[in-house]
């Protein structure tokens, strides 16, 4: 489906009919995120996809009782990485030259200035900066969700620690951000379903300076 054709049809859906979004979607959009710029390519957040009705059941409390959770076909979790450090941005380094054949060193002047301007600025702004980079691929996998006509509702609506607790996060280096539901909208019972879609006019939203 041609992308803003896509956009149009998309909504954050409220209900959701329990059938299962095919796996090859579901790969669609999760390739989608990866694809996903990042700052200094670092790729600061993982994805957990999550199908278990019983572990499902035990996020929907701490997500204000939403019911797309349950009635969900696969939920992504979007989890960022807790702070940078130096060995986090040589490893991703190291890679990226190993898989273009490049010097190892070829980019030690750049990592030394890049952690020399991120670690004074502390753990708390390098989560908040890899929790902006993961609502890049968070946004990617919406309009993806939306090309391969696989509704998502995006969302925040959760205490993210206790999910970060529930799925043992903390343990990992990462903090969940966001969350997106993928399924099929109820088409009988979704009561945003039919109401318009409302955005800001153009003339407000755009400034030309020419
Ligand atoms: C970051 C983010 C968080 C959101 N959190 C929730 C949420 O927790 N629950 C929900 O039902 N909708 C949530 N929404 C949906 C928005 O309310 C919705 O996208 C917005 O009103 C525009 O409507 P549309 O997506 O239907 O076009 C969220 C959207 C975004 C982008």
């Amino acid at each position: 489906m041609e992308l803003l054709k896509a956009l149009e049809w998309r909504y954050a859906t409220k209900k959701m009919n329990g059938n299962v979004v095919p796996q090859e979607k579901v790969d669609y959009i999760i390739e989608a995120a990866r694809l996903a710029p990042s700052s200094s390519g670092l790729q600061p957040y993982q994805i957990f996809v999550i199908t278990d009705k019983a572990l499902l059941a035990k996020i929907q409390p701490i997500a204000f009782n939403q019911s797309q959770i349950t009635e969900c076909s696969h939920l992504l979790v979007f989890a960022a990485w807790d702070g940078y450090s130096l060995e986090k941005i040589e490893k991703v380094f190291a890679k990226t030259l190993a898989e273009r054949g490049l010097p190892a060193d070829r980019m030690d002047e750049y990592k030394q200035r890049l952690w020399g301007m991120y670690e004074p600025l502390g753990k708390e702004w390098h989560a908040t900066h890899a929790a902006k980079q993961a609502y890049i691929a968070f946004g990617l996998a919406i309009a993806a969700a939306a090309e391969q006509q696989v509704d998502a509702t995006p969302m925040e609506g959760f205490i993210a620690p206790e999910l970060d607790k529930l799925l043992g996060l903390e343990a990992l280096g990462l903090k969940s951000v966001v969350i997106l539901p993928l399924g099929y909208r109820d088409e009988a019972q979704d009561w945003l379903l039919n109401l318009k879609k409302v955005r800001t006019a153009k003339e407000d939203f755009v400034t030309e300076i020419k």
